[in-house]
């Protein structure tokens, strides 16, 4: 998102032309230049609400760009808090995003709303957790933001903060309730999507609160097979602490399969220390080994085939 080029055209009522003095108001908000916008302000000719062709007012730029003097000045020239641009963005979704914690408090302690959505069912508190802005969403929390706001497709502020492993926003949004095995609409949890982006650290505090670790999406994939898919080994070891099954899955493999298409070796080498065992074959009836050229794979799942199988 940005706000370079957006201007000051008004578009919105009350109608006015766009002016030189409505785009050096935005200037203004943007730069944090509290006195020019001051001057403007007090001209009389500049609207405080004044929109720019994509809806954003002068507050949402100014909170955007974290300039708490400017947002003060706009909301007591009569700035309306709760503005909404065409994506349904308000100001405190666009402080809240930017991790600009004074601001979001000075917006609440003029009447701002946690309740406003943007299209994708995004809120403040879905934006700061994806951002990892702690101060934020410990602010978010204490003002009413609901720690149980899910995206369109179900993605909770749990499992925002899981995708990008932002650990102390992990655990305070668990703290106030949120749900650690809710998931998205394609069945995919906060622990899975952790396990696949690598956040050992996010891992390891999701299993500690609960999370299932065979929690699969709707593709049959678990937390460890995509880890192993991915030679995430850091996340692996934190799953093994939790025996996850690394039989057969509900997509027909194990995660044992899913290490040796990945090519790494160290996985591979964990998931036999876990007990994985090299002679389950997937739904195609292919065993591990049937499923790698590489010599230093082949080498430590051969000697157990050989002993296993005959
Ligand atoms: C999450 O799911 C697992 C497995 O079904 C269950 O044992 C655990 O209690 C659940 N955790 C919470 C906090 O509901
Ligand atoms: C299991 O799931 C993975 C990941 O979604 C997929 O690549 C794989 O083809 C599926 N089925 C089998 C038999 O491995």
């Amino acid at each position: 998102l940005s706000f370079r080029n957006t201007g000051g055209r008004c578009v919105s009522s009350p109608p006015q032309k766009e002016t030189p003095l409505a785009n050096a108001a935005f200037w203004a908000a943007r730069k944090g230049n509290a006195p020019l916008l001051q001057l403007l302000l007090n001209s009389g000719r500049v609207d405080a609400d004044c929109r720019d062709s994509s809806g954003s007012t002068a507050l949402m730029v100014a909170s955007y760009s974290g300039h708490c003097d400017c947002v003060k000045q706009l909301i007591m020239q009569g700035a309306d808090i709760n503005y909404q641009r065409e994506t349904g963005s308000s100001a405190l979704f666009f402080a809240s995003q930017q991790g600009h914690d004074d601001v979001v408090k000075l917006l609440f302690e003029f009447g701002a709303s946690t309740e406003f959505q943007t299209k994708d069912g995004g809120g403040a508190l879905t934006a700061a957790s994806q951002y990892g802005h702690a101060k934020v969403v410990e602010t978010l929390l204490k003002n009413g933001a609901n720690v149980h706001d899910q995206l369109h497709d179900g993605a909770t502020p749990l499992f925002l903060a899981a995708q990008g492993g932002h650990v102390t926003v992990i655990r305070q949004l668990l703290s106030s309730g949120a749900k650690v095995n809710q998931s998205r609409e394609d069945g995919t949890t906060a622990l899975w999507m952790a396990a696949q982006m690598g956040h050992d650290e996010a891992v390891k505090v999701l299993l500690l609160r609960g999370a299932d670790r065979d929690a699969d999406r709707h593709d049959g994939s678990t937390a460890l097979f995509k880890a192993a898919f991915k030679g995430h080994n850091s996340v692996i070891e934190e799953l093994l602490k939790f025996s996850p099954s690394v039989g057969i899955l509900k997509n027909g493999s194990t995660a044992l399969h899913a290490a040796v298409m990945g090519g790494n070796l160290q996985t591979v080498l964990l998931l036999l220390g876990a007990n994985a065992d090299p002679m389950t074959p997937n739904e195609n009836h292919e065993l591990p080994a049937d499923l790698t050229r590489s010599d230093r794979i082949l080498k430590v799942l051969r000697p157990k085939v050989l002993n296993g199988g005959s």
